[in-house]
This record gives C-alpha cells, structure tokens and sequence, in this order.
C-alpha cells in the first residue's frame, strides 16, 4: 500500500485536536466551557439566515463563478470604499473557501517551491503548515513583547535576502496585537522596495478595542489583503473568505481557483451579501461590545490568580499569556486541564513551536457567564 506523501508531514492544527476532545467528552456526557476556539459563539446575523432561506427557495444552488457572484464581490468592494475609503472595484476582490482557502490560492499563485516567506512567531499555524506542505520555507521572526508580537522592518533588514513572501496579521492570532498604521505602511513600504509580496491577514478588522486597524491598501496596492466573513461576521462554518489581489496575481488565481474548487460555496455567498447591510452590522457590533465586556472580565480574572504576563490583546478575541511558572509542556497541561475541570483553552504550542511550551491561549468570544464560570473552575488550577 502506498504510504504518505512528504508533504504531508506537517505539523497538526493542534486547536482542532482539542476540538475533537472536547466533542469525544461531550459525547461521555461531560460538559464543556470552550475558551479554545477561535469563533464567535453567535449564529449568522438574522439578515443572513433570511437571504439563506430566501436563496434556498430561488436558486439552484448550482456553481458560481470562480472569482464570486457579482453582487457579494460589489458588497465587498463597496465594504472598503465605506470602511477604509480605498477605491476597491469588484474586479479587485475574489471570493474564496474561508481565507484559508484564500491562503493556498495565494501561496500557490505566488511562490514556487524553495521560496522562502517571513511570518511572526508567536503566529497562526496554518501558514506556516501550508507553505511547509507546498515545499516553501519559512522563516519564523521572533517577535516578544518589545515589538507587540508584530514584525518590523528592522527584523527584514536583518534577513540575508529579501523573501518572496511576508505574511502579517493585525489584529493577530493568538496575541490580538495590533500594527499601528504607520509600522504597516512601513512593512508594506520595505515589501514593495524589495520585491517582496506581503499578505496582510485583515480577518479581525472589525473586532478592535481602541487601537485602530488600517488596511494594507491604504499604502501598497501590490500587496494582498485577506478578509473572511468568519470573525467579525459571526459565520465561520459558511467557509467563505475574500481576497484584494493585484492585477498580476489575478488571472493566476483565477486558473487555480477554477481547477481547485470550481468556486465558493453557492449558499453562503447569496446569503453574506446581507451581511454587508446596516441591519447586520447593528447586531454584529453588539457582538464586539461582548468581546469588550468578556475581556475586561477574563484579564481581571486573570490578574486576580497572579497571571499577567499577557501579550496586549487590541483586537480579535484571544488572551495569549505566558503559564511558564506553572508548566513546560502545554499541551499536556491543556489535555489535563480540560479532563480535571471541563475547561478548554489552546496549547501555545501550536502558535510558537520555540516557546509555545510554556503559553496558552483563551478565547473570549463565548458568553460573559461562561468565562466567568471558566475562571471559577480555573483558579484552583491556576
Ligand atoms: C489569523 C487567522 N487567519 C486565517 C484564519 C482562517 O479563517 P477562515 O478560513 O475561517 O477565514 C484564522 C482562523 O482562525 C486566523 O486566526
């Protein structure tokens, strides 16, 4: 029998791991707070479910254009005229399977295998998997406190050779950190100088606790900018994602897309045109006014058990903190923690493979009453 392939060697998504404990304990009849995933605990908005059904009742359903319907590609641009007032045109933005989806598109179109593409450690495992699984190598920057997690130019200065790929994300996965504009500008500056394409990963613009979030658009035009309707959106299971793509990259995009997935999913992009309205963006904010609430309880709790070794959380919905006084091994801690008190939160180890022994990372994006619950039966372990 023919055995795995090499490229399939990469590390796991150790989040979806905990993902299936916490399904195979709830399957024993076990209850669950979840601090370990990185989704919103809300449906679609309601104007969403109401195209959904609206959609399912008109439409075949059938394959769509590659790039995305017409009317979601014109709410999307429409979306960073409003929103950032960048001159977007539909011809700018393709639709895709979640940004993940986005991801590979992208990494395909651009890099061959060998080249080599920047990202922060700690950062969100996927890149890091998926290039690795594409033959590019990646070279991890190190990024602590001094720089809030984020990559600056000084760290690409010091490279040997510019790589073909910077990928950043603001607010960032697991720390929620956010770049100021000017360091982005800065980063997408030093990217265009040097040949270097940078994937600015925007999926949490919309979720921010005071910090602003720009968009990479506003500087360099040559860069990619990834958006999803997974976080702020409330729709993480409906897999669907969005890119702003130069001109080069496009037609090169469209080839994959086309031989890869034919297109998005049909339902979902009749139903995210809605979640562009006024109406949805009401009760989505409610949602970020949550987040705020939930953070403020989760970091003083946190502060009250002696835990504030905690990376700046601007934006997105992650606590990302250092338990190095209480363990080296996060993944078992986590496993441990989960089994003794029902509690689960994401071992740091999938976020930083050099440090990550010693950090978790706890989403707040569930209900007040869960997190407070959560730090109840926390402190004992704590
Ligand atoms: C930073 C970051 N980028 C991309 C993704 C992928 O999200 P999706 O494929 O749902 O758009 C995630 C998911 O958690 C993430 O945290």
């Amino acid at each position: 029998m023919r055995s795995e392939s090499q490229r399939s060697q990469v590390e796991m998504f150790h989040v979806m791991d905990v993902q299936a404990a916490i399904a195979a304990r709830r399957a024993r009849g076990l209850d669950v707070i979840s601090l370990a995933a990185g989704q919103p605990s809300t449906p679609a908005p309601a104007p969403v479910l109401a195209a959904t059904t609206k959609a399912l009742g008109e439409s075949l359903l059938g394959y769509t254009e590659s790039l995305g319907i017409a009317p979601l590609r014109e709410a999307i641009a429409g979306h960073y005229r409003d929103t950032y007032d960048i001159p977007v045109e539909p011809d700018d933005v393709v639709v895709t399977t979640g940004s993940s989806g986005a991801f590979t598109l992208i990494f395909l179109a651009a890099f061959d295998a060998g080249d080599t593409v920047a990202m922060a450690r700690p950062g969100y495992p996927a890149y890091r998997n998926a290039l690795s699984a594409l033959g590019c190598e990646v070279i991890e920057l190190d990024c602590g406190a001094q720089t809030r997690f984020q990559p600056t130019v000084e760290m690409l200065e010091a490279l040997d050779r510019p790589p073909a790929g910077l990928i950043v994300a603001s607010p960032a996965n697991p720390t929620g950190t956010i770049l100021d504009p000017a360091e982005l500008a800065g980063l997408a500056r030093w990217c265009d100088a040097h040949g270097t394409l940078l994937i600015s990963d925007e999926i949490y613009h919309g979720i921010s606790y005071g910090r602003e979030t720009t968009c990479a658009w506003n500087t360099s035009r040559q860069s990619v900018v990834m958006g999803s309707v997974s976080k702020y959106f409330s729709m993480t299971g409906w897999r669907l994602g969005w890119m702003l793509v130069p001109p080069p990259l496009r037609r090169p995009v469209e080839r994959l897309t086309a031989n890869l997935t034919i297109c998005p999913p049909a339902i979902s992009q009749y139903a995210a045109v809605a979640a562009f309205g006024p109406e949805s963006r009401i009760e989505l904010d409610g949602h970020v006014t949550r987040y705020a609430r939930n953070r403020e309880l989760l970091l003083g709790g946190l502060a009250d058990l002696g835990i504030d070794d905690i990376a700046p959380p601007d934006g997105a919905f992650y606590v990302y903190a250092d338990l190095g006084d209480r363990t080296d091994d996060s993944l078992g801690w986590c496993e441990g923690v989960l089994e003794q008190t029902g509690v689960a939160m994401a071992p740091g180890l999938d976020f930083d493979t050099r440090h990550g022994n010693r950090t978790v990372r706890m989403s707040f994006a569930g209900a007040t009453e869960d997190i407070a619950l959560a730090l109840e039966r926390l402190a004992p372990v704590l």
